[in-house]
């Protein structure tokens, strides 16, 4: 009878929250894991329903960071079952446009690589382990329609970061089906979030 527990980042706001809200009321512990202090108000909000919740607070730019995250979060709760690779961001100009290709800086370059592929591989490699053991996981990382098809509003290290993070999936999908573990991507259009 132990309750399976979901950890999602960038749970604090937008999709990331929708997803908590129904995790948690599908019955999983949910752990928020975001840089936002707001996460800690989300969770306690999730707990006011009855429902299971905490809130890890943390940057997943910070890379160098995330072992210890992700350990606490095994010493707390001992298990992660449902990983949502949610927590990400698209970088504009001030004037709300797309950084033009040649515009482009080793800034928003390494920083969209770190958050949208380098932060899940390294989640993804805390918590496989323990799915496997359990013969039973699910690694959901939100993408984004640029990752498929070219769009005007896509700037290029946003596109590559999510493109990469799809080939993360197909890959943790084929190395673990044997084991009971389902990786997919979610490549949503345009939705209004803060
Ligand atoms: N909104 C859209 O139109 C759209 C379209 C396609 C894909 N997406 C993707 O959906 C996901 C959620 O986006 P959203 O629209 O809900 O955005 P949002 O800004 O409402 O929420 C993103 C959350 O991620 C957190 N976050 C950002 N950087 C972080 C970091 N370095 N460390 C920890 N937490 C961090 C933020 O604090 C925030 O709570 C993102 O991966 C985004 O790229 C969004």
């Amino acid at each position: 009878m132990t309750k399976r527990v979901a950890v999602v980042t960038g749970g604090a706001s937008g999709l990331g929250w929708a997803i908590c809200q129904s995790l948690a009321q599908d019955g999983l512990n949910v752990v928020i894991v975001d840089r936002n202090a707001e996460a800690s108000a989300r969770a306690l909000e999730l707990v006011s329903r009855g429902l299971s919740a905490s809130a890890v607070l943390g940057d997943l730019t910070d890379l160098d960071a995330i072992s210890g995250l992700a350990a606490g979060i095994l010493d707390r709760h001992g298990r992660c079952d449902v990983l949502v690779n949610n927590a990400g961001t698209h970088i504009k100009r001030a004037n709300g446009q797309r950084f033009a290709f040649e515009e482009i800086s080793r800034k928003e370059w390494d920083l969209s690589i770190a958050l949208h592929m380098t932060a899940p591989l390294l989640l993804s490699q805390a918590f496989l382990p323990g799915m496997k053991e359990r013969g039973w996981g699910r690694v959901i990382n939100i993408a984004s329609r640029v990752a498929r098809t070219y769009t005007v509003q896509g700037s290029a290290f946003y596109v590559a970061s999510k493109a990469g993070l799809v080939g993360l999936t197909r890959s943790i999908a084929g190395e673990y089906a044997p084991h009971g573990i389902t990786s997919n991507a979610i490549a949503p259009g345009r939705f209004k979030t803060p």
